[in-house]
């Protein structure tokens, strides 16, 4: 969404982003608030996204209330597994927002973690943060508790520290350590620095390895201690 400034540094943004930016709901809502005639602008009724306001002089108001800029959130979760990282699902699915509950402030995943894998997932109402923790340039440590289902070699231990050859591309160097042998299964704790879809369940089955077990431990400097699945605490937004 293209973002103006106008004259001296003054912020003009869409109707769409200062409602979605606010943390009151998702762009999707956002919409159908400004289309169902909820909102007003300066006490005009405006039912296009892409009106622009400046956030200095235009009062926005949805349902007669002052619409705010508010504060940064950031919350760390541990998902369990089963639980889904979208808003609502069509199959009924439990979703990550069933166990936030209503915090008065719209927060939003940084990334996804799929339904079978558990572990540290970030939500905040700040996309910028969200952005640089997601993009592959900043390099962001995502860590990993992984159980394979058969005793790993060295070989297949140094190809996953190498990079592997996926279908969308070889994967970067990764991290990789051996934790135990149980003489059936390993357990390997692997950080890598992408955050490709179903990365590393990929990326253990490119060495001939199915993952029996996934659970994401760690995003930069945030980890999961402490925190029992299904609960969440505030955090900084620092990664
Ligand atoms: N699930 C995976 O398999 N890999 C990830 O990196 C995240 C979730």
């Amino acid at each position: 969404m293209p973002e103006r400034f106008a004259g001296k540094q003054r912020p003009i943004k869409t109707l769409e982003r200062v409602l979605s930016k606010a943390g009151l709901g998702s762009r999707t809502q956002a919409r159908q608030w400004i289309g169902t005639g909820r909102v007003r602008v300066n006490g005009k009724l405006i039912q296009t996204p892409d009106h622009w306001v400046d956030l200095e002089r235009d009062r926005v108001t949805l349902d007669g209330k002052p619409v705010r800029a508010q504060e940064p959130v950031y919350l760390l979760l541990y998902k369990p597994k089963g639980y889904i990282t979208s808003h609502g699902d069509p199959e009924g699915r439990p979703t990550v927002y069933d166990l936030i509950g209503d915090l008065g402030v719209w927060v939003t995943p940084v990334g996804r973690l799929d339904q079978d894998t558990s572990g540290l997932l970030i939500l905040t109402n700040d996309t910028q943060f969200g952005n640089r923790v997601m993009d592959p340039e900043f390099k962001v440590p995502k860590t990993y508790l992984v159980k394979c289902s058969t005793v790993l070699s060295d070989e297949q231990l140094e190809s996953l520290r190498n990079g592997v050859e996926l279908r969308d591309g070889p994967t970067r160097p990764a991290i990789v350590k051996r934790l135990r042998d149980s003489g059936k299964y390993t357990h390997v704790e692997i950080t890598i620095t992408e955050g490709r879809n179903r990365q590393v369940r990929r990326m253990t089955a490119a060495v001939g390895l199915p993952t029996l077990r996934l659970v994401r431990v760690a995003i930069g400097a945030h980890r999961l201690d402490g925190l029992a699945p299904g609960h969440w605490r505030e955090c900084g937004g620092a990664a």
